[in-house]
């Protein structure tokens, strides 16, 4: 039976056959600015449309549902409200990847629409509740709610919510929103004038090194074109998707590949977190036990490729923090596509992203009160050599000796974020603060990375993030400052409640996106950032931050020996 209904303004017609909405756009209809994050969990929001002007998850709405009815994505938002709420976003750095935008931008301008969120006055919080439909890895938040303040009108940051518990006490807020949303916006140019005209070279060339990978967030990539690889992909071209087992499944379309490879079904379970690493014997000072981590990237692995050809890559826009720095899909594609005589894509799902890809490897970290100790890493038998991950260890702790130790488990990598390195920094960092009898929650921790960077950070009981950070040139505030929010974003969910089921066997439990434990924008506190600025050459500053921040988190969760400390809490009361 066939389904009509308005798309962008213009009447469309699609075979039903079981159809959800998000596949008869991607896959049928030409219409690839709707994102595929997790389909059909409905968890990410990536997939956001409008249905008769309200905000829908495209993969959980069966296309027959939408017959006769008016669907919107941003390819087809009035130029005036594309424009405003791209510039917003452009202009407060809320989107990095860009993979998660689009879908937060029409849930946002859907705001914008009704001026009202469920019959309560729009102001942060009922932004922030709006947000909670999705999921964004790479900014942490704050700069999409910024950039939704300045197109919505409404007051965001600390000092409105100051003004907002004054009001709620009786007492009337001071000054009008406008004025208290600058003066959270002023925290980057705190030690200069105003800020120069933005550069795009200097935008890419600051998102290159924070990434770590090319990266644009211009208006396209706001409004959902960054040229993510399964968006560029030719039509017609044939699909591969991994099986239960793991070997890829050729077919016609995705919807065939995915018949016939019976895909995996995203699943929360009951299995309980496990740390699967000891502490080496030893009389240490602090110790610390870390769990599987999922990246948690938003765009999953895709690619595709034309017999010959060069594989389009998985990191179109953005570095995925080190997540797939080792992806095979390029390499399929390209083998299949010379195999079988024509294009071929190749799509993982959610689920596969969980099951195939790397992971952070859990530690068990024991330090002495002199900085020497041993830090044991997982290692299982999928993974690529962690080499380079004992020799940044090696740069940042010389005294602690890396011992890696093989256990049941999802493959591992050295190329995520801060692996290993930001371990030993943090336990140093701590016990640093220990020695000066300064490690009191809120206490401001400092932690240099690697590669330079160096940031210094307090995160208060209450809530509350202050961040001061040294990167070389800044380039470009607005991507730096949002890398740095980004990070605390990061930090603050690794040490608190992020974490993976493994089995016993060493199978991935957990196969849906919330159930990684990422930070809701409801619960990631206000960050303020100051940026140093410096006369040397640019260096990443946001791995310094995520480091410096987790250590200080550690701090204000009264350093629990095992991560994530809520969660891990939660299982023993
Ligand atoms: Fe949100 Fe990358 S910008 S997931």
């Amino acid at each position: 039976m066939s389904v009509e209904f308005r798309l962008d303004g213009r009447i469309v017609q699609v075979d039903d056959d079981s159809l959800t909405l998000l596949d008869a756009m991607r896959e049928h209809l030409g219409v690839r600015a709707p994102k595929d994050g997790c389909s059909p969990q409905g968890q990410c929001g990536c997939c956001t449309v409008w249905v008769d002007g309200a905000a829908r998850v495209s993969c959980v709405t069966p296309v027959r549902r939408v017959a006769g009815r008016e669907v919107v994505t941003t390819d087809g938002l009035p130029e005036p409200v594309a424009a405003r709420w791209a510039g917003a976003f452009t202009d407060a750095g809320a989107s990095q990847c860009g993979f998660c935008t689009p879908g937060i931008v029409l849930r946002l301008a859907s705001l914008d629409a009704r001026g009202v969120s469920g019959g309560r006055r729009l102001d942060e919080p009922a932004i922030r509740t709006a947000l909670a439909a999705h999921l964004c890895r790479c900014t942490g938040w704050q700069t999409i709610v910024e950039a939704a303040g300045a197109v919505l009108g409404v007051p965001v940051g600390r000092s409105a919510g100051e003004a907002r518990e004054a009001e709620g006490a009786g007492r009337a807020g001071e000054g009008d929103g406008r004025a208290e949303r600058h003066a959270d916006a002023m925290d980057v140019a705190a030690e200069g004038s105003p800020a120069p005209p933005r550069d795009s070279l200097l935008e890419s060339w600051r998102a290159q090194l924070e990434g770590p990978a090319f990266q644009v967030s211009d208006r396209q990539t706001v409004l959902g074109h960054a040229g993510f690889a399964d968006d560029t992909a030719p039509p017609g071209a044939r699909v591969a998707v991994p099986g239960p087992d793991g070997s890829l499944v050729v077919g016609a379309d995705l919807a065939d590949a995915r018949r016939r490879s019976g895909k995996v079904q995203g699943r929360n379970s009951p299995v309980p977190l496990r740390h699967p690493v000891a502490l080496a014997p030893g009389d240490w000072a602090l110790t610390l036990q870390t769990t599987w981590v999922e990246p948690a990237y938003l765009e999953p692995d895709a690619s595709w490729c034309v017999p010959g050809g060069r594989p389009a890559p998985p990191l179109a826009n953005g570095g995925a923090f080190g997540g797939k720095r080792t992806s095979p899909v390029p390499g399929l594609a390209r083998r299949l596509a010379d195999e079988l005589g024509g294009p071929v894509r190749v799509v993982w799902s959610r689920e596969d992203v969980v099951r195939l890809g790397p992971k952070r490897p859990p530690v068990a970290l024991g330090l002495a009160a002199d900085g020497t100790g041993v830090m044991r890493v997982a290692c299982t038998p999928g993974s690529v050599a962690l080499d380079p991950l004992v020799a940044r260890v090696a740069q940042v702790a010389p005294g602690l000796r890396v011992e890696l130790v093989e256990v049941a488990g999802p493959p591992v990598s050295p190329d995520l974020r801060g692996a290993g390195w930001a371990e030993a920094t943090v336990g140093l960092a701590v016990l640093g603060a220990l020695a000066a009898g300064d490690a009191a929650p809120g206490s401001a921790v400092e932690a240099r990375a690697p590669g330079g960077g160096r940031a210094r950070v307090a995160v208060a009981p209450g809530g509350g993030v202050d961040v001061e950070v040294w990167a070389g040139e800044v380039l470009d505030e607005v991507v730096l400052r949002s890398y740095c929010i980004g990070a605390v974003h990061q930090a603050l969910g690794w040490v608190r409640q992020e974490g993976i089921a493994v089995d016993d066997a060493g199978c991935v439990e957990d196969l849906t996106i919330r159930s990684f434990g990422v930070l809701s924008a409801r619960d990631t506190p206000w960050v303020t950032v100051t940026l140093h600025h410096e006369d040397r050459f640019p260096v990443n500053g946001s791995d310094a931050v995520f480091a410096a921040a987790a250590a200080a988190a550690w701090l204000t969760e009264g350093l629990a020996p095992a991560w994530p400390t809520r969660r891990v809490a939660e299982a023993r009361s």
